[in-house]
């Protein structure tokens, strides 16, 4: 039927007929806030490329995962800045290392609040890169070892999920062998995205010479990253994620269509970012434009998005 009979206009007349009829929402339960564990006591350092996300010392994480949980967001994701870095990016593994103690105080002081750690060596290694090197690449197998020893010492600390992030292959069926009871959240399309520009001034994490294109993914390829999920899923992965998100809503469809299991977005720190400019410059509203592309994201078919914005979502929703 088409007009006059069929108007569409009908049930956009109100905000209650409108919401009842509405296919997509968004809700504190879908939503994953990252934080960025430093060294000291009593920081909280903020970026200028992401304003509102700041470095933490452990105690002032606990006071941020304070607020987050009387807000009602329930998951974090956790990465860390070391003290130091190696060839190799031992401080991931550490006992003591950042992330861990993070996770112990977050156990003991948070105990509503879900932990999800990023696995990655980026953050640790003196040149940047996700693994151990041979000549300027970074070596699959050799990375592997420090992958799992990363992830088995962040679920010792206290970890409910790992989520490796580093784009070895192999790695989800290397940590699943390691840990055959915890979750597994893969970064299982991950693309080499100029859009993690501010993360790496967060996470101090820029590699110092070359790209990752050698190990993250081309943004032209999509059914490349049905393998990449296939392989993950038969490793052993419990979720799939697709980073970044916005860019990438065809691939997040393509993924929850041809995949049963959980699929998660990253709307990286880049999307965050130009948003956060745009509105401070005057140019747009900063909370229409993050729900609306949040919304975008679930409507393509994320069931959970990690944001930045979760801390600020429970105030607007
Ligand atoms: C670690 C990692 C990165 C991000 C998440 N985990 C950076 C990268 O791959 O360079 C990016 C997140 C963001 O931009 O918000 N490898």
């Amino acid at each position: 039927m088409s007009f006059p009979a069929t108007r569409l206009r009908r049930l956009r007349r109100t905000d209650t007929l409108r919401a009842l009829v509405r296919e997509t929402s968004l809700s504190l339960d879908d939503v994953v806030m990252p934080l960025f564990a430093c060294p000291g006591e009593s920081v909280v350092r903020p970026v200028a490329g992401l304003p509102g996300i700041a470095q933490r010392s452990v105690d002032e994480i606990v006071r941020e995962a304070h607020e987050l949980t009387a807000a009602g967001v329930r998951a974090v994701l956790l990465f860390g800045i070391p003290d130091s870095k190696d060839a190799d990016g031992s401080g991931a593994w550490d006992d003591d290392g950042i992330v861990q103690r993070a996770l112990r105080a977050l156990r003991a002081e948070a105990p509503g609040l879900t932990l999800l750690t990023d696995v990655c060596l980026c953050e640790y290694t003196e040149h940047g890169h996700c693994g151990t090197l041979d000549g300027d690449s970074v070596a699959n197998d050799e990375t592997l070892e420090s992958l799992v020893r990363t992830a088995v010492s962040h679920v010792e600390a206290g970890a409910d999920a790992v989520c490796p992030s580093d784009m070895m292959d192999g790695r989800v069926g290397a940590i699943r062998s390691a840990l055959p009871e915890v979750p597994i959240v893969s970064y299982a399309v991950k693309y080499a995205s100029a859009f993690y520009g501010p993360f790496r001034e967060v996470a101090e994490s820029a590699p110092s010479f070359g790209d990752r294109r050698g190990y993250q993914m081309d943004p032209a390829n999509a059914r490349e990253a049905l393998q990449e999920c296939a392989l993950d899923l038969e490793e052993g992965a419990d979720v799939l994620m697709v980073k970044p998100a916005l860019p990438y809503l065809d691939v997040i469809r393509a993924v929850r269509e041809r995949f049963d299991s959980p699929v998660w977005a990253y709307q990286v720190s880049g999307e965050y970012a130009m948003v956060r400019a745009a509105a401070d410059a005057g140019h747009l509203e900063e909370h229409r434009a993050a729900l609306e592309a949040l919304t975008a994201i679930k409507r393509a078919g994320a069931g959970t998005i990690v944001t930045y914005w979760a801390k600020d979502l429970a105030r607007w929703l």
